[in-house]
């Protein structure tokens, strides 16, 4: 098997002549959690659409598997395992937690709803829902309605909901914004528990996630890759730390308490 997973060949995307994608060539070694950084508008989101398929790429080849999949549907693309979080996953609030994630799998395996009216089948859909809530933390939730859950706790259940589709590759874009202290911590465990004989490629905004779960980073600006390595690597890149890392309120250490 291919020591890369994904790859991408001056993947370039144009919307009326405005390029928010511009010549990208990466690649993503399997089983690696991988960062997708940088400012916003750098492109990011537009790159997971473009690896998702929700958009076709003005010039450029993607490759998943050892694959070209530049010309297939999302569907398709999803199919063989390649899966973006929060897109596929909508949580519905007036289910409940458990009944979101049985959804998500009778959903994955696509069978007609008739089939799904035998109670033998539902209990086995049962037992892998709460297997998927064990692993990302929500057991205890299982017969809460989506809707009560804690913001952190939504997006948990979200990842639940990807997972049934039982990705080998994950992308998540921003699994952390808008979280709390304790939920972004629980996040980074939880990214780190499903990535296990995963390959994760993920956009964060938060430089300290990114340094404690990337293996490698790519990072990005107006479009382009400004840089790509480890996380002492990129951070240390005079570029880098311009174009990005300086425009985050870092604590500048010289700022004592009076
Ligand atoms: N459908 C679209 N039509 C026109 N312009 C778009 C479209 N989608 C994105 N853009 C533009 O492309 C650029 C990149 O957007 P993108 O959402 O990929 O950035 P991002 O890196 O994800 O930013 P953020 O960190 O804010 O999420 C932006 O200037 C955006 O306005
Ligand atoms: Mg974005």
């Amino acid at each position: 098997m291919d020591e890369f997973i994904l790859d991408t060949e001056g993947m370039t995307k144009e919307f009326r002549g405005f390029v928010a994608v511009s010549d990208v060539s990466m690649r993503v070694r399997r089983g690696s959690i991988h960062g997708l950084i940088g400012p916003n508008g750098a492109g990011k989101t537009t790159c997971f659409n473009l690896l998702t398929k929700f958009l076709p790429p003005t010039k450029g080849v993607i490759r998943y598997n050892g694959r070209d999949i530049t010309k297939l549907k999302p569907a398709e693309v999803a199919k063989l395992g390649l899966v973006r979080s929060f897109q596929i996953s909508a949580v519905f609030g007036h289910m409940t937690v458990l009944e979101n994630v049985r959804v998500a799998l009778q959903r994955s395996r696509g069978r007609s709803f008739d089939f799904w009216r035998s109670d033998d089948v539902l209990r086995r859909y049962d037992d892998r829902a709460m297997e998927l809530l064990e692993d990302v933390g929500l057991t205890g939730f299982a017969h809460l309605p989506a809707a009560q859950l804690s913001y952190g706790r939504k997006r948990a259940l979200e990842i639940a909901t990807t997972l049934a589709l039982d990705p080998t590759m994950l992308l998540l874009d921003e699994p952390t914004a808008g979280m709390t202290h304790e939920d972004v911590d629980r996040i980074v465990a939880l990214v780190k528990r499903v990535a296990v004989g995963r390959t994760v490629l993920m956009v964060e905004h938060n430089l300290k996630v990114v340094e404690g779960l990337c293996d490698r980073i790519t990072v990005l600006t107006r479009g382009r890759i400004l840089a790509e390595g480890d996380y002492p690597t990129v951070s240390r890149n005079p570029e880098v730390v311009a174009a990005y890392l300086g425009a985050e309120p870092e604590v500048s250490g010289g700022t004592a308490h009076a």
